[in-house]
Formats: structure tokens, sequence, C-alpha cells
């Protein structure tokens, strides 16, 4: 148990430097050597405080008060008035677990409110993905969004949720306890936390599952705007509204952890080896059965009689799981110039993760989009391939990558920078936050809790978790409130500017298209 809970507390330690770094703003990386001596001495009377806790039986902490102090305490003169309070998570009595049934959770109440009349620091700008807020909710502008239509979303519904002063209450009809329900009310507990006192009130419904439901055909003058449901992905005859999907929090079942570990893991998977030392294939690796795309790859591996430079897997969770998931990792999967996406039943959380990779993605088309895929410009981003030519536009790019390696590499330097500068947590918790404000706007009452519900906390979905799950929360829960302004969020598109931006899209994909075909013809002239 000791191991356990030392574990526990480094494992904080690192996690909270991580989320330090990756601002940019670590004030411990400004302390002179005398005072990073005070502050592990500090650390270290924190731990033995711990583990005096722990043999008491005392509450035991997950938080920043037990672990080490805070960094301003260890400087004689922070530059600047902290405004970041710590983000606590405090789980009951561990020994009483054994012996009985888990004792049930009191949630805490509500989180405390921002420091009154501080100022946070500016932010700059949201990403221009941001903008599509907007146009995810312009079904709503005129009509606003009454409490019946909210009700209508109910037969999609996996979960109901209603948040009142900060705090969380649910109702779930269905995966209880999957990663995709639990990681999705984690996101939102943390961003409450990270943002006290932002959140505005709301009631919505969410569906946690994989395809889209809201069908746009079904609605018109006559019927009113379609219910608004929140989802992971839509594609153009759906009105589902986009948010970020669970796996940011981490995916226990499939061993992925949390983005801002995982991001750093990737960064230096990318400068493992040099691009032009990769192996000058297109690399694949997934589950085949997820979708008629996917089979259909299968069928672009090499052969003895056949190469169309594709190299493709079959992942095996069984075997993996028994190995330990060492053979897919994912931050070790950029060893091939190329990458492949194929779509999975709709959206595939493996998006992100293969297009952080900088070698360049084949991208199969899929008419599923997540809420960062509007940033992506084909053939600067990645590079378009067609469904139903998958295997020859897969030959044709790797044979132009190879040809051109200085375009190929700013390709997947284009898409590697958007995920590590535009896709950060950061980005993850303003995009909610913003959609929820945009969201909540339209409202046209005052959300109040429904009979039944209950609520959930971060200690009611952490502390009785399996051990995975509790470490993926641990590894992705937000250390202190923030003390900088969300991003600013800019207007809608004009209509204007909404129709060059597709254009320009048509255009780059038609752009490859004409050159596969000229590649074609210029072959069969040869033949
Ligand atoms: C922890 O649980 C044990 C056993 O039920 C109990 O004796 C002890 O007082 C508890 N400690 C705290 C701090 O609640
Ligand atoms: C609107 O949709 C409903 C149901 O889908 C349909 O019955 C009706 O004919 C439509 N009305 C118009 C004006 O298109
Ligand atoms: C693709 O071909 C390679 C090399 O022959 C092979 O190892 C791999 O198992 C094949 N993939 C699939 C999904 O059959």
């Amino acid at each position: 148990m000791k191991a356990q809970l030392n574990r526990l507390g480094n494992g904080g330690d690192q996690a909270r430097y991580g989320v330090l770094d990756s601002r940019g703003r670590n004030p411990v990386a400004a302390v002179s050597t005398h005072s990073a001596v005070k502050l592990i001495i500090a650390a270290f009377v924190g731990l033995l405080f711990l583990v005096f806790l722990i043999s008491n039986n005392a509450t035991f902490s997950w938080s920043d008060q037990g672990g080490d102090p805070h960094p301003k305490l260890a400087l004689n003169q922070p530059i600047e008035p902290d405004l970041r309070r710590p983000i606590t998570l405090v789980c009951p009595n561990q020994t009483a677990q054994t012996e009985s049934a888990p004792p049930v959770i009191q949630c805490r109440g509500s989180p405390p409110p921002p420091p009154s009349g501080a100022r946070l620091r500016p932010s700059a700008a949201c990403p221009e993905y941001f903008r599509w807020i907007h146009e995810d909710l312009r079904p709503w502008r005129e009509t606003g969004i009454t409490r019946d239509m909210v009700l209508r979303s109910l037969p999609f519904a996996t979960i109901h949720m209603v948040v009142v002063g900060g705090r969380v209450y649910v109702q779930e009809y269905f995966g209880r306890g999957l990663s995709r329900n639990v990681f999705t009310l984690w996101g939102i507990l943390q961003l409450i936390q990270r943002y006290p006192g932002r959140v505005p009130d709301f009631e919505l419904v969410f569906n946690c599952m994989d395809m889209p439901s809201v069908k746009a055909a079904e609605y018109n003058a006559s019927t009113g705007p379609p219910p608004p449901l929140f989802h992971y992905c839509k594609d153009d005859k759906t009105r589902d509204i986009l948010f970020p999907d669970w796996s940011f929090w981490g995916w226990p079942e499939t061993n992925i952890r949390p983005w801002v570990p995982l991001m750093k893991e990737m960064k230096e998977g990318n400068a493992e080896v040099k691009w032009t030392e990769r192996v000058p294939y297109a690399y694949w690796k997934g589950t085949p059965f997820m979708g008629g795309t996917r089979l259909d790859l299968v069928k672009c591996n090499v052969t003895k009689e056949r190469d169309w430079n594709a190299r493709i897997y079959a992942q095996d969770w069984n075997k993996e799981s028994k190995q330990g998931y060492h053979r897919s990792n994912l931050a070790r999967q950029c060893h091939h110039r190329y990458r492949i996406y194929v779509e999975g039943l709709a959206w595939s959380v493996s998006q992100k993760y293969i297009m952080a990779c900088n070698s360049p993605t084949l991208f199969v088309d899929t008419k599923f989009i997540e809420f960062f895929q509007r940033g992506l410009m084909p053939s600067r981003h990645y590079w378009p391939v067609a469904v139903n030519n998958k295997c020859r536009a897969i030959k044709f790019a790797v044979d132009w990558g190879n040809a051109h390696p200085e375009e190929a590499q700013a390709m997947g330097k284009a898409s590697s920078d958007f995920f590590q500068e535009q896709v950060t947590m950061d980005h993850v918790y303003d995009y909610m936050l913003h959609s929820i404000t945009e969201y909540a706007k339209l409202l046209r009452y005052q959300p109040s809790v429904p009979e039944g519900f209950t609520e959930v906390c971060m200690e009611s979905l952490a502390c009785h978790a399996s051990e995975k799950t509790k470490e993926y929360m641990l590894e992705s829960m937000e250390r202190w409130t923030s003390d900088t302004e969300p991003c600013a969020l800019d207007p809608p598109f004009t209509s204007d500017e909404l129709q060059k931006l597709l254009e320009t899209r048509e255009n780059n994909v038609k752009q490859v298209e004409t050159w596969e075909q000229q590649a074609g013809e210029e072959q069969g002239n040869k033949n």
C-alpha cells in the first residue's frame, strides 16, 4: 500500500510539472539551485507527511496539499500574484473498503469561486477551427433552445446532464462504467475545476456511442429545429453538436494514455528516427473488422504479386494485452515515412495519434468529422486519398513523396505541429468551454436538477475506479485553476469566408486527383 501511494504521489507531481511545462510559465524553472534544494526538501517532508497520514489510516489525499507546497511558498519574491488555486481530490479512508462494501462517496459541494476581483492573464485568439462552434449551433440561432427541444434528444441519449452552480448531475441511460461515459464526465469536471465560476448552468444530452444520429433531413420549417444533441462526430447529413471525445483523458481498455503525457511521448517518438531513414512505405495498424473501408484497405497490402507501397497490420488486442501493449505503443509508430488513416465505424480515435506523427498521413476520405477536423486542410496537413481508388492512390502518394522528400516532410510537420500547437489540452478545455457557453446562451430557461439525477464529482468517479482508470484520471487531472483567460473566440464565419474555405478544400483534393490521373496516363503511355 505504501508503494502504491508513493507511486501515486510521484505520478501526481510529474503530471503537475508536465502541465506547468506545457504552459511555459513554470515558476520553478526560474528558481535558483538553492531554492530548488529547498523545494526538494519540502517535497520530501511532504511525502513523509503523506506516509504518516497513511500509516495512521487517515484520509488519503491526492491533493497538492499533501504532496509538496505550492511553489510560491518556496519562493520569497513571486514576480506577480499567483492567481492559481490548487485543485484537490480527496478519497476516503482506503482501509475501510476491504472490510465491507465501498463507502458511498459524498460530493463536497460547489467548487470554490475564483479569487474575487482578480483579473486573469489575457489569452490569444482561439484557433480558427473554433469558429465552427457557431456553425454547429446555427440550427438554434433564431429559435433558441427550449427544455422541450432538449428532452426531444433523449431517444439518442447515453447521458443526460445538468450543471447548476458548478455541480454536475447526471442520468445515465447506457454505457455506465464504460470509459466513454466515465471520461467524458471526468473531462466536464476538470473543465469546471479549471475555470471556477466560468462554466454556465446548462442542461444537455450526450450521445457517447459511435454514430452521429440527428438526421438533418428529418427537420424542416414545420417540424422545427432538430433536437440539440452533443456527440463526438458528425457527417454532412447530421446535426450533432461536436465535442472532444473521451480519449483526451485516456482510454484504459485500449491502453491509450491521456493526451498530455502521450503527446510528450509522441514528440520524443517523432525525433527518434530521421524521416529519410524511416521505412519508405505507408503504414497502417488497426482492427480491420471495423467497417467496410478498413476491410477494403487490407486489399492494398503488399503480396508476392503486387506492391502498392502499403504495409498493413491487423491489431490483435488479445495478444497485445498479454504482451503489455508494447507493440501497439502509439508514440512509437512513427517508423514508416507515411501513415494511413482510415475511418472506423464512424470517426476513429486513432486519427489524432496517427496525424501527430510527423510522417505525412495518407488520409482515406471519410464523411465523419470530429471537432478539430475543420482546422485540417487537405494537401497541407495530409494527403487526400479517395475511397474508391485507395491502393492506386497510396502507391502514387508514396512514390511522389519519396521523389519529393522536402514537400513530404513539410506535410508531416504541418500535421504534427497542428496537434502540438492547436489541439493542446488547453485548447480542448477552451473548446469545451466555448461550446458549452455558446450553447447555454441559447437556452430559453433556467436549468434545474430533475428528480432522480445523481451528482457526480471527481471523488465519486475516481476513488473506487479500477486501478488503470484511476491512474489515467490522476494523470489527466488538472492540478491548478487557470490563471489565464480562455482563448478568445472569433465571430461566426461570414458566408463568403465559409464558401472560400470549402472551395479551397475541394480544389486541394482535386489537384491531387489530377496529379494521380496524369501519372496514371503516363504509366499507360509507357506500357
Ligand atoms: C479509517 O478506517 C478505519 C477502519 O474503519 C477507522 O478505524 C479509522 O478511524 C478511519 N480513519 C479515518 C480518518 O476516517
Ligand atoms: C417536414 O418534415 C416532415 C417529417 O419529416 C414531413 O412530413 C413534411 O412533409 C415536411 N414538410 C415540408 C414543408 O417539407
Ligand atoms: C500484410 O502483409 C505483411 C507482409 O506479407 C504481413 O506480415 C501482414 O500480416 C499482412 N497484413 C494483413 C492484415 O494481412
